[in-house]
């Protein structure tokens, strides 16, 4: 099979992550270093592909980017290439599926296969692509960690260092002032994130979208701590948690986008609630957009360049349409129509939410 793949195509779809550049990195230097292959990269993810932008990729542009947060390609998270917005003779907005005109610039530039670093809107995507036109191999992407068929996504590590980090510098002024401080980190309808990130900074609260919580027990929770002598709260919660019975908090919809809502605003409410409740002064900090910067980690680096050399190593054994993975710390890899669609949560019976539990951390249940 190695012999036919004489050309790929590398894209990166989604939300961006640190580890990015280094996928790129690995996939490129193995193709040029180990066959001799031509490699094409795509510009802002599917888009690019509709647009027909795309560069090919020398050893030299992908050197010195192992360390660099972003993407060299650049990305999107707003375009769905088999439902595309295009404006019909009356000038109103009516979806194509622009499939066609993706296979057909792939065919121009003679690409036999393509891979998709990406998350989970990018693999439904891509799944959908995917087919007899077409080899595609994810690499599964995202720092929210909720890819359906992986243990781990890169990114993710990096965003969690970055989320602990805070916490600890959140730490210090809230003691300083007897103050609950409540941190709102990213992690979509999962409540990874939250949950490590909660764990490493020692947070006294964690509310996660799988533990549906009750502003009543955050309270008594407070409260107890303060009959403890403890002045001051952390609370880490992940932008998709939500009260039982209650809703997620949307900050916005993004018109056309495969996924329109984005979440947040839940930590401004909660501390909202608890300064009525308690009459204890609360702040309220959402990380937002710092924890998909900055340079990713030793172990995200080294996660995705196992995954960008993986990637590559299954295109030149002639698979096609699989995500590469890693289950039980082995690099393997699932059929992408499994995952297409799929979120990974939070099991609510995980051990780590259960030692959580037992060294006091409040789940809000
Ligand atoms: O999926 C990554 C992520 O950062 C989520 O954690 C967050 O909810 C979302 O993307 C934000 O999307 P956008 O970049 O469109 O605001």
């Amino acid at each position: 099979m190695a012999h036919k793949i004489k050309t790929i195509a590398v894209m990166t779809g989604g939300g961006d992550c640190p580890g990015l550049n280094a996928v790129i990195r690995a996939v490129t230097k193995t193709a040029i270093n180990k066959y001799g292959i031509k490699v094409w990269g795509i510009e802002d993810g599917f888009l690019g592909i509709i647009e027909n932008r795309l560069r090919p990729l020398s050893y030299k542009d992908v050197s010195h980017i192992l360390e660099v947060g972003g993407t060299i390609l650049g990305s999107n998270n707003t375009t769905n290439p088999t439902k595309y917005p295009v404006k019909n003779k009356i000038g109103e907005v009516v979806f194509k599926d622009m499939s066609k005109e993706c296979y057909r610039t792939l065919r121009q530039k003679k690409i036999d296969a393509l891979i998709c670093i990406g998350g989970d809107g990018t693999m439904t995507s891509a799944a959908k692509l995917a087919g007899k036109e077409l080899a595609i191999i994810g690499v599964p992407k995202t720092i929210d960690n909720d890819l359906w068929g992986t243990d781990f996504t890169f990114g993710f590590n990096t965003a969690v260092a970055t989320a602990t980090d805070a916490i600890d510098k959140l730490r210090t002024t809230a003691s300083a002032h007897h103050r609950i401080m409540v941190v709102e980190v990213m992690g979509r309808y999962a409540g990874w994130i939250a949950l490590y990130a909660g764990i490493a900074g020692g947070s006294d609260v964690i509310l996660i979208p799988e533990i549906p919580y009750k502003l009543d027990k955050v309270c008594d929770f407070i409260k107890q701590r303060n009959k403890w002598g403890k002045t001051y709260t952390i609370i880490t919660v992940a932008e998709g948690a939500k009260e039982v019975g209650g809703e997620m908090v949307v900050r916005r919809t993004v018109a056309y986008s495969p996924e329109a809502i984005r979440l947040g605003g839940i930590a401004d409410k909660l501390a909202g609630q608890i300064e009525m409740t308690l009459g204890l002064e609360a702040r309220s900090v959402t990380l937002g957009y710092v924890q998909r910067g900055g340079r990713p980690t030793a172990h995200d680096r080294v996660l995705a360049t196992s995954f960008g050399h993986a990637a590559l190593e299954l295109v030149m054994s002639g698979q096609k349409n699989r995500l590469v993975v890693l289950k039980n710390n082995k690099i393997s890899s699932v059929p992408l129509s499994q995952v297409a669609g799929k979120v990974r949560n939070v099991p609510v019976d995980s051990s780590l939410i259960l030692a959580a539990r037992e060294v006091n951390t409040c789940f809000g249940d």
